[in-house]
């Protein structure tokens, strides 16, 4: 018990993201194209019981957070079902959600009372045509509420993810930047990784010349904590109120200090998201595997994490998209 699970690189795996669904009722430009075909059927997805398992072997060889993502994971029937099934992992000590949010309205208080506390919820512009025209829907307002919800009902910390890009909503960073820190929400803004042909790389925006403007114009000061357990870099303001961080994966990746893998909805477990290297545990979960063989399977899955991500060694694109690794 309590093993830590460590790859070749000597990091420590204890962060597991877990994909419910690789469905979406949006079609955000950097993540799925109009049109995606594709989606698994639903006998392979994996049961919440084969989901449960998976965590609970890896919560015996380390693993303390976990992500529910997708997809859009509210999409998943029953969602806080498998919260409150997992929650009963003591273990584990923190469940999080990743969502776009639209149907958070609907959901928020069945997964608080589960037991989810920290989401983040991604947002690209606070103009509802840009929202539009990024997500091909018109769903700001529901968003919104959604949001307004979670916060009342006490979810902490709430964070916007908000893909930036060049000449689409680059011109937004400060108007968003002003409105989550009147809020209290934490921003961190994202460089969009070219998944999937989703044609984003024309797109890319580097972050750097964006913080310092932003340090300049909101007076920001580096935070030295950690603050949740993934890859952004976070600043804030002097008076301690606002807090906006950076995922950087293109112009300075965070591969050294990586923590984490995927399983997929299929029951793939991925190592990177930047990188191929994969290993199917659905086969076995439907064979009978035992608690203590799956665990074996684990390590040997973890034995082939890549060192980093390859997205910047051109033309290197990662052939499969965003919405079927899990974001
Ligand atoms: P917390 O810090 O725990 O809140 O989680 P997080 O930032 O890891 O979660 P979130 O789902 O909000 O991730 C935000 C985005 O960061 C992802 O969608 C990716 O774009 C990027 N990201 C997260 N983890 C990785 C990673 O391991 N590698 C790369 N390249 N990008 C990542
Ligand atoms: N590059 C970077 N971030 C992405 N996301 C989805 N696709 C991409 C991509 N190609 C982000 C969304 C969401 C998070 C879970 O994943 O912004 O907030
Ligand atoms: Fe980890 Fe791969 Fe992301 Fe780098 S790109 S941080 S190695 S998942």
């Amino acid at each position: 018990q309590q093993a830590n699970l460590q790859d070749r690189f000597g990091r420590k795996i204890d962060y597991l993201r877990v994909s419910v669904t690789d469905k979406c009722d949006l079609r955000c430009s950097y993540c799925m194209p109009k049109g995606f075909r594709g989606f698994e059927e639903p006998e392979n997805w994996l049961t919440f019981a084969e989901i449960e398992r998976v965590v609970a072997a890896f919560g015996r060889l380390g693993v303390r957070r976990v992500r529910l993502t997708g997809g859009e994971p509210l999409l998943r029937r029953d969602l806080p079902r498998l919260v409150g099934a997992l929650a009963s992992h003591l273990e584990l000590e923190d469940i999080s959600l990743s969502t776009n949010a639209t149907q958070l309205e609907k959901h928020a208080q069945a997964l608080f009372d589960a037991g989810v506390r920290r989401i983040n919820v991604s947002l690209d512009s606070l103009d509802r045509a840009c929202v539009q025209k990024i997500t091909g829907s018109d769903n700001l307002e529901q968003v919104m509420r959604g949001l307004r919800l979670a916060k009342e009902i006490g979810m902490r910390p709430i964070k916007l993810n908000m893909v930036v890009m060049r000449g689409v909503n680059d011109h937004e960073v400060s108007r968003m930047t002003a409105f989550c820190m009147r809020e209290g929400f934490i921003l961190r803004f994202i460089e969009a990784m070219p998944m999937g042909s989703t044609g984003q790389a024309s797109a890319y925006c580097d972050l750097g010349p964006i913080r310092e403007q932003l340090v300049r114009e909101f007076d920001l000061i580096p935070v030295a904590k950690e603050l949740g357990g993934g890859p952004a870099r976070y600043w804030q303001a002097r008076n301690g109120e606002g807090t906006i961080g950076f995922i950087s994966p293109i112009s300075q990746h965070f591969c050294a200090s990586c923590n984490r893998v995927r399983l997929a909805v299929d029951g793939t477990l991925y190592m990177c998201l930047g990188q191929e290297a994969a290993f199917p545990l659905r086969p076995y979960l439907r064979q009978g595997v035992t608690d203590q063989a799956l665990e074996q399977l684990l390590l040997q899955a973890i034995e082939l994490k890549p060192e980093r991500h390859e997205f910047n060694s051109k033309p290197h694109q990662v052939v499969r998209f965003m919405s079927q690794t899990g974001g």
